[in-house]
């Protein structure tokens, strides 16, 4: 049985929620395996829009079963945030279709706090992180002295766990930072009135998945982020500190690697970036302007302008490679209509030499300049379009052109956020 796996092969936001939704339909249970409530996940579906961030993207297909794989780090409060409000929007969030796993780290408030201090501390060298306590709850699971969700069973041990974190962390956020101490009671009542809405959920992932195949079910994976903001692979140290690769389903999920079967990679029709670090195709002119202001290229939680460019294979190219990416997903080429020209960048000028690959140098990707190749663009609206025919020619032929370079066929086109403007080739 091969299962399917969805990941975002530039800097985040290029629609995997959309396709993970769109691709729901035939699969028994969807599945995150890393990241955090840094995720925002954009489903526009019957008139209504969905913003996801913990919970997988699969959940507003009724009966699909979600699961939260040990990978993931979760914020308790935020995942009950997030519950209420899609119950609010009349979607089962109960036990029975959404699971955690008791592996899982929690994210705890000193961890948004020393995120959020260390942010500002830093002058030149802020990583424009969302603020959400994703960096130190990933530290702490290496340094072994992390909350997990199954502590959320033994409130003691959870105690003795935050009050031994807590000895490090104020005296950080306190004599460092200049910050008011977390308190260890404020901790625990936070927790004590999340865990009885947590408990229900957690579950044995790995296990379930596993019972899952064994019943015939076809699994998909859900990637949050995306491959450059990898903490191995990624623009380090402007990335986020999980791994953000296919590779990372294994561990982040609890299922052999030798379950994969076709990888999608999602791939914007230009480029955006949110936060700081290298970006080689990077517009900062009317045309990127335009781009966010059509693309409404804004980020889904925290509202920060996102930066926009024009399409870079050398980084699409390095994703499929790192993620053996199977076909391409290639969303918002609606976007581009109206612009006379596109360019596409095919490799990067980098010392002297030209190089097909990305740099590997911390911020050597800075001192890269793209090169580009043009192509016509297109001025038609074609978010109605209905099939591959209805693109004009120029669109076509910009599509199969980044097929070309990448290696790998488009198989879907998205024209729009709704699940109805879709192509599939
Ligand atoms: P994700 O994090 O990869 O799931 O992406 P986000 O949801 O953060 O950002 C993608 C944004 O683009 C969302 O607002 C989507 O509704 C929207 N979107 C997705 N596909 C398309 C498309 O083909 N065209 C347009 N115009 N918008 C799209
Ligand atoms: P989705 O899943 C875009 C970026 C942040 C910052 C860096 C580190 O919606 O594509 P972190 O809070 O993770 O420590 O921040 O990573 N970042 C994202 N950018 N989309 C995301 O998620 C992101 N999640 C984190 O902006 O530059
Ligand atoms: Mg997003």
């Amino acid at each position: 049985m091969s299962h399917l796996v969805v990941v975002g092969a530039q800097w985040g936001d290029e629609g995997k929620g959309k396709v993970v939704d769109l691709l729901a339909a035939d699969i028994a249970a969807v599945v995150r395996f890393h990241g955090g409530n840094n995720a925002g996940h954009t489903v526009a579906a019957g008139g209504k829009t969905y913003i996801l961030q913990l919970i997988p993207s699969g959940i507003l297909h009724p009966g699909k079963i979600c699961l939260i794989g040990n990978g993931v780090v979760v914020d308790p409060v935020a995942l009950c945030r997030e519950m209420d409000g899609l119950t609010g929007q009349g979607i089962d969030v109960s036990p029975a279709r959404l699971k955690v796993s008791r592996k899982a780290h929690l994210i705890m408030p000193y961890h948004k706090a020393l995120d959020q201090a260390r942010e500002e501390s830093r002058a030149e060298g802020r990583i424009g992180t969302t603020g959400r306590g994703i960096g130190p709850c990933y530290e702490d699971k290496a340094a072994r002295i992390g909350v997990r969700a199954c502590d959320l069973e033994d409130m003691d041990l959870l105690r003795r766990k935050a009050a031994q974190a807590l000895r490090e962390k104020n005296a950080l956020l306190a004599g460092l930072y200049g910050k008011p101490p977390v308190s260890l009671d404020e901790v625990m009542t936070g927790m004590a009135a999340v865990a009885p809405r947590v408990l229900p959920h957690l579950a044995d992932v790995s296990s379930e998945l596993a019972a899952c195949e064994a019943s015939g079910g076809v699994l998909m994976f859900e990637g949050a982020q995306g491959v450059h903001l990898d903490v191995d692979h990624g623009t380090y140290p402007f990335v986020t500190s999980s791994n953000t690769v296919a590779g990372n389903i294994a561990a982040g999920a609890g299922i052999a690697p030798s379950r994969q079967g076709r990888i999608v990679g999602i791939v914007k029709a230009y480029t955006t970036r949110v936060g700081s670090g290298p970006f080689p195709t990077e517009l900062c002119d009317a045309t990127g302007d335009f781009l966010r202001r059509r693309g409404v290229e804004f980020g889904t939680i925290t509202g920060r302008k996102r930066r926009c460019g024009w399409q870079d294979m050398v980084l699409v190219r390095e994703s499929v490679r790192l993620c053996g990416i199977t076909e391409i997903a290639l969303t918002k080429l609606d976007v581009l209509s109206g612009l006379e020209e596109l360019k596409i960048c095919t490799s990067y000028e980098y010392r002297g030499q030209s190089i097909l690959v990305p740099p590997q140098g911390e911020n050597a990707l800075e001192q890269v300049s793209p090169v580009y190749e043009t192509m016509p663009g297109w001025l038609e609206n074609i978010e109605a379009a209905a099939a591959w025919e209805d693109l004009p020619e120029a669109a076509r032929a910009y599509i199969l052109r980044l097929e070309a370079l990448a290696g790998v066929p488009v198989s879907i086109v998205s024209i729009g956020p709704d699940r109805r403007q879709t192509l599939f080739r």
